[in-house]
């Protein structure tokens, strides 16, 4: 299979671009740099037509290309309307117009977030995408406009992978960033001012490890595109809580968390002079009700995930 991975120079595009040329594929990697593991890469733009491949690259990609991998844009939490729209959701109309040029195009494995189910009420599986949620901000709504738009568009085959938030050591070195998503709560936290979170942040949070996300995409390559749904998380599933705390565990830091209205209500007052993202403050209700029988679709069963993941990944980001 020849796989155009788009976003391969991130966090999650490059560990699939790994994942895919260990397995014996050939892997384009697409990203504005051009850069990442893979060892063919182009640079493009998901925001202009053909993403803005020309020449020789663009014949190629369209005699060649047997799938397209949609990695890219980052969890930026705290974007605004143009990158959530323009990036995400843009980014995947000029995906779907290559794709349909493709001559021997088979599978598209679009990267979907579980965030795009927003504040779901009731029970949430695989199916369900709108189900009269709102939105906690515009990245959950991109990544929501987003997968809608692999949905609707029949006449192009695809699989949609959902993650929750991915942590672990990718294998390409520098690729983790703690500026967004997660990660970007832990400074607050081992500066040691308390944080609320409704239960004590006694509640799932759907985290997964990247090379686990990156084995969930290769298998969704190598499965024929179903139009359907996958979700993968860590199956031990840690709570919010027990993320944090294995997170700051390498630095002998134990994160101060309380349920406490009166501490949230300080938290957002004081978000800017603690460091705390505004978006972050979002996330410290129990998020939705996922069922878990969402990974037993995972063909091969749900990829566990290597024990201590989450410590290495406190390590590596604020050694
Ligand atoms: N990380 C997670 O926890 C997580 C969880 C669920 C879903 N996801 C989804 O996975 C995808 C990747 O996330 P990530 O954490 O790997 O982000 P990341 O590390 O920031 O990587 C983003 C990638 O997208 C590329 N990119 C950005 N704008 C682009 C453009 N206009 N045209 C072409 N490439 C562009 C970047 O490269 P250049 O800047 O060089 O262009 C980079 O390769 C996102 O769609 C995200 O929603 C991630």
């Amino acid at each position: 299979m020849k796989v155009l991975v788009v976003g391969a120079s991130g966090y999650l595009g490059g560990a699939v671009c790994a994942r895919l040329e260990r397995a014996g594929h050939e892997v384009i990697g697409l990203s504005r740099s051009g850069g990442g593991p893979a060892r063919r890469t182009l640079r493009g733009d998901v925001t202009r037509p053909a993403l803005a491949l020309a020449g020789a690259a663009l014949e190629e990609v369209r005699a060649e290309v047997t799938h397209i991998v949609t990695a890219f844009g980052s969890v930026d939490w705290d974007c605004g309307p143009d990158t959530a729209l323009d990036l995400h959701a843009a980014g995947i109309r000029s995906v779907l117009g290559l794709a349909r040029t493709c001559d021997r195009f088979t599978g598209l494995v679009h990267v979907s977030s579980l965030l795009a189910l927003g504040r779901a009420s009731g029970r949430v599986g695989n199916r369900e995408l709108y189900v009269g949620q709102t939105f906690r901000n515009w990245y959950e709504y991109g990544k929501y406009v987003a997968e809608s738009l692999v949905r609707a568009a029949r006449d192009v085959p695809s699989t949609s992978v959902r993650f929750g938030p991915l942590l672990g050591v990718p294998p390409a070195a520098g690729a983790l960033s703690a500026r967004h998503g997660l990660l970007a709560v832990l400074p607050p936290l081992l500066q040691g001012y308390p944080v609320h979170l409704r239960e004590g942040g006694d509640f799932p949070c759907y985290a997964g490890e990247v090379t686990g996300a990156a084995e969930v995409v290769h298998r969704a390559v190598e499965t024929p595109a179903s139009g359907r749904t996958w979700t993968w998380f860590d199956p031990a599933d840690p709570t919010l809580a027990e993320v944090l705390r294995a997170l700051c565990r390498p630095l002998g830091r134990v994160p101060r968390i309380v349920d406490s209205a009166t501490v949230g209500r300080l938290q957002r007052l004081l978000a800017s002079r603690t460091g705390t993202p505004d978006a972050l403050l979002g996330y410290a209700e129990p998020w939705f009700d996922l069922d878990p029988s969402v990974l037993d679709a995972v063909p091969g069963g749900p990829p566990r995930c290597p024990a201590g993941y989450l410590e290495a990944t406190g390590r590596e980001v604020f050694a």
